[in-house]
């Protein structure tokens, strides 16, 4: 992001996953019934959803089963800032984190300001399975299994107000826990914003788990959004505080380099990085590239929530 890199992105060859190894993978948590029962609903939602047409985008994204990322690589190659800007920075230097007790803070344009817990939200019997693309801006991506709740579900339960517009999520600010922070790569603590309409897509999910277990330290534990549309860094890890307000929110990627990231950031073949294509991208595991999607596969499901908006302004 920030950092310079190569325009290609070369991952080392270290990183990635032979074939072989990635089919035993699969038949492992096949045997072990990760795949088997933990996303039992998602291969449901996503025959439903199949038959409706559209480019294999359903929202437990049954399509995308077969081309799961390992556990290893979802939990090991990390961005967290916070935790270090190296991918396998935040995996180790989050070890410790405490994530427990946790608070979220509402606030802003809201009916019910107050401090939640993430069980006031859910239970962990009712978490459901995603499988989502999830692209990052640097050009790779990876397919994930996420479990969590539609962020809908929690913005109807704090009831945003008639003006609010927008929703701002922020990230745990700890330089105790957190080596990061010490570093300014970005003004902390690390800030996103959504529209509210994007916030109450069917998409849109809040994230408590991955491959069937609670989500590790490193992927944003215990909390973090994800938007399968838009590029990973939308994707807010840890997070303390939800405001709505009637304002765009200020966003950590944006403020940092407006030209490179911007409020929207929904993943576009057409409009490139200022530094690199983002016409193709790495599939971690692969060694081909693969043709970037529009919004990033999910084009059937969200393209009206931008009809009439220049995509190529609002990138
Ligand atoms: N959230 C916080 N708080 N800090 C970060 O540095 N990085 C973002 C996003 N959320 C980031 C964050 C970026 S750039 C990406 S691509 C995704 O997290 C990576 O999520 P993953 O590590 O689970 O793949």
């Amino acid at each position: 992001m920030l950092i310079r890199i190569t325009p290609e992105h070369p991952i080392p060859s270290s990183e990635i996953t032979p074939e072989g190894v990635y089919q035993d993978r699969r038949s492992f948590l096949k045997d072990a019934g990760i795949l088997g029962v933990g996303l039992a609903a998602t291969l449901a939602a996503g025959k439903q959803a199949g038959a409706q047409g559209g480019q294999g985008t359903s929202i437990g994204g049954a399509e995308l089963k077969g081309e799961l990322t390992p556990e290893e690589d979802v939990t090991s190659y990390n961005n967290f800032y916070e935790f270090g800007t190296g991918k396998d920075d935040p995996k180790p230097n989050a070890k410790n984190f405490k994530t427990k007790p946790w608070t979220i803070k509402v606030e802003g344009m809201v009916a019910k300001p107050a401090t939640y817990s993430v069980e006031d939200f859910v239970s962990p019997s009712k978490l459901e399975d995603r499988i989502y693309r999830h692209r990052c801006v640097e050009a790779w991506s990876m397919v994930v299994p996420w479990q969590g709740f539609p962020m809908a579900d929690f913005i109807k339960k704090v009831q945003p107000t008639a003006s609010a517009k927008y929703v701002e999520f922020t990230t745990l600010n700890d330089p105790k826990q957190m080596p990061g922070l010490r570093f300014p790569v970005l003004e902390w603590p690390y800030v996103e914003g959504l529209r509210l309409d994007e916030a109450m897509h069917p998409l849109a999910f809040f994230v408590t788990g991955v491959y069937g277990k609670t989500l590790p330290n490193q992927n944003g534990a215990p909390l973090r959004i994800v938007m399968p549309w838009k590029y990973g860094f939308k994707g807010g890890k840890s997070i303390v505080k939800v405001r709505f307000t009637d304002k765009e929110p200020r966003t950590a990627w944006n403020i940092a380099a407006p030209d490179e990231y911007g409020f929207y950031a929904n993943v576009n073949p057409e409009v490139d990085h200022p530094r690199w294509t983002q016409a193709r991208e790495r599939r971690i595991g692969e060694l081909r590239r693969r043709e970037t999607l529009m919004f990033n596969g999910y084009g059937s499901q969200v393209a009206s929530l931008y009809s009439g908006l220049d995509l190529k302004k609002n990138y």
